[in-house]
């Protein structure tokens, strides 16, 4: 089983996505939890280029692809291909998101992606509203910063939503307690069936 864990920051996709492996673990199955972008040179170059300097918009997302790439044909397939449960923080969907941001078609985004990435058999869209990411990533202050971050959350918000009638995608409304949230996560892994 191949599942994803997307949302904009402060949705609480990665603690949600280390409790959905434990719960997995408990029951014996073998588990790869990771995430992008990945821990591999592709990866740390985006990680980093955070803080020393963003990279032009063509040059960052052929790095994702790059990364992604690598992630699948080393990691992702042969986990699938023994029947390991594959759990992602993050997969090409964020690249539609964040990458449509800054000017490329989400669609065409889309399509190169799943040339060679496979479709997860369930795509959990963690969703909360803007305000609330805001107040949770602590982005408060700075009006221009706050102005900024509030418009591409919202872009990328509804980028994630755009995707809510697809057939393996669910939304969680992070609003929730966490313990709802989890509740709502294995609920809908219930009603996927793979
Ligand atoms: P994030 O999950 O926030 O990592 P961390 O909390 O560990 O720093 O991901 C890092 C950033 O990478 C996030 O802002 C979204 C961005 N991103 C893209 O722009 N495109 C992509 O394809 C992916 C996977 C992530």
């Amino acid at each position: 089983m191949f599942i994803v864990f997307e949302g904009i920051d402060g949705t609480g996709k990665t603690t949600q996505a280390k409790l959905l492996a434990e719960h997995f673990q408990k029951l014996g199955r073998t588990v790869l939890l990771s995430r992008e972008p990945t821990d591999g040179p592709w990866g740390t170059l985006l990680r980093n280029s955070a803080e020393t300097g963003r990279l032009s918009p063509e040059e960052e997302l052929e790095t994702f692809l790059k990364d992604r790439r690598q992630h699948v044909a080393e990691k992702i397939a042969p986990a699938l291909a023994e029947g390991s449960i594959v759990i992602l923080d993050r997969y090409y969907f964020s690249t539609m998101a964040y990458q449509g941001i800054r000017g490329f078609d989400p669609q065409d985004i889309r399509e190169r992606n799943e040339a060679f990435a496979p479709v997860p058999d369930l795509l959990l869209i963690m969703d909360l509203d803007v305000d609330s990411a805001i107040e949770r990533i602590g982005a408060r202050g700075d009006s221009t910063n706050e102005f900024e971050k509030r418009s591409s959350l919202t872009q990328c918000r509804e980028t994630f939503l755009s995707l809510s009638g697809e057939p393996f995608a669910k939304v969680i409304n992070t609003k929730n307690t966490p313990e709802q949230v989890t509740q709502d996560i294995l609920e809908a892994i219930e009603q996927c069936k793979v």
